[in-house]
């Protein structure tokens, strides 16, 4: 499955040849996948990351590929001068670095507000001094929160219901203002829980589709939280890494808009967890369910009129089409460390 769909590719393929830009967060899940596109299409890309959520895997495998137009710096988006150091010279930024986890966010809010509010100021004040052009910031349609109204559009007034969700809202206000108030422009992109490989299994923060799939590949029952009723827009990561570089070619001034990058389809989790055991071919497994998780949002769908009107984004990755691919993956890594662990032994 390409990461980048074929309908794009002539649109943006000439615009990012030979172009500098940063990735923050670029060693972490949809940031390697957006740095892999950025290389396939002759970028010259600066990833900063400070690992606290990632291993170097990824940008070793892309920097094995492209030597001579990968550099990888490995700091904190909260230390000025590496900052700086990331954004000379660039026209895009891709900000994708934060703390991702809204249980791990309720446990430790400060740590999150610093990451991913106060990070994300001082990624803005970095490129504005750079006079980088856009600022491409990777936003969360948590901060919908549970507004009753499905899909959920731009329009409606945000609700965030988690430290996690109130700081990603607060960056979005950032990229907001620094598009009025100085020289750069800016765009927010709300993801709805994107998936596909590389996506961490491996902590108590894991995301659902790696956290089921994984219960699964090790034959356990997999754990839903909450009745399973609750729905989610899920959203294969080809179609994040689409949306971002739509936006980084995108020719008319974006101004700080906000849009929605998803998939347009709601899925229960009681749904997903069917899906994914009929793939793995698992349907003995039986679900276990255990009491629903404090700031967890119940319903979530996209409307993505806008996206498509601001940046031309359509999703072109189906959930299940993603399923399959990301699935595949997740078993290829399984019979990996199966492997290596019983030639150790
Ligand atoms: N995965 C999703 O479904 C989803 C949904 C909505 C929004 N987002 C947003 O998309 C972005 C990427 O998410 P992801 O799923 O790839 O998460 P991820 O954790 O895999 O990637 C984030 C990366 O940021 C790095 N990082 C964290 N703090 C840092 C710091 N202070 N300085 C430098 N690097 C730092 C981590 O090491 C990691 O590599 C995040 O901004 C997240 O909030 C993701």
């Amino acid at each position: 499955m390409s990461l980048l769909p074929d309908r794009f590719a002539d649109q943006i393929a000439g615009h990012m040849a030979g172009q500098q830009v940063c990735v923050t967060g670029g060693a972490g899940f949809i940031g390697g996948h957006l740095v892999d596109a950025l290389i396939a299409l002759g970028a010259f890309v600066t990833v900063i990351d400070d690992l606290s959520n990632a291993s170097a895997r990824s940008v070793a495998q892309a920097m094995d590929r492209a030597p001579d137009r990968i550099r990888f710096i490995q700091a904190s988006i909260l230390d000025p001068e590496a900052m700086n150091l990331a954004v000379e010279g660039a026209r895009n930024v891709f900000h994708l670095a934060a703390l991702g986890s809204v249980p791990m966010s309720i446990q430790d809010p400060v740590r999150n507000w610093v990451v991913n509010a106060t990070g994300s100021m001082r990624v803005l004040q970095a490129a504005k001094a750079a006079r980088v052009q856009r600022v491409i910031h990777s936003a969360s349609s948590s901060a919908y929160g549970n507004h009753p109204e499905l899909p959920k559009c731009e329009s409606m007034a945000p609700r965030p219901e988690s430290p996690y969700a109130a700081a990603k809202y607060a960056g979005e206000s950032l990229m907001r203002a620094w598009a009025a108030c100085y020289e750069i422009d800016t765009i927010s992109l709300r993801y709805f829980n994107i998936f596909g490989p590389r996506q961490a299994t491996d902590s108590a923060y894991a995301a659902v589709i790696p956290a089921l799939v994984t219960r699964y590949l090790t034959g356990q029952s997999p754990i839903i939280y909450g009745s399973g009723e609750q729905t989610r827009d899920f959203t294969h990561v080809s179609n994040a890494v689409a949306a971002n570089l739509l936006a980084a070619v995108a020719q008319e001034p974006l101004k700080g808009q906000v849009v929605n990058v998803g998939a347009g389809v709601q899925t229960s989790i009681n749904e997903l967890a069917t899906m994914i055991a009929e793939i793995l071919r698992m349907t003995e497994i039986k679900v276990q369910y255990e009491p629903e998780r404090v700031g967890e949002v119940f319903h979530s769908v996209s409307c993505i009129d806008l996206a498509k009107t601001v940046i031309g984004y359509e999703p072109t990755t189906s959930i299940e089409a993603g399923l399959e691919q990301t699935i595949r993956w997740y078993a290829d890594e399984h019979k990996k460390q199966a492997s290596s662990q019983s030639e150790a032994s």
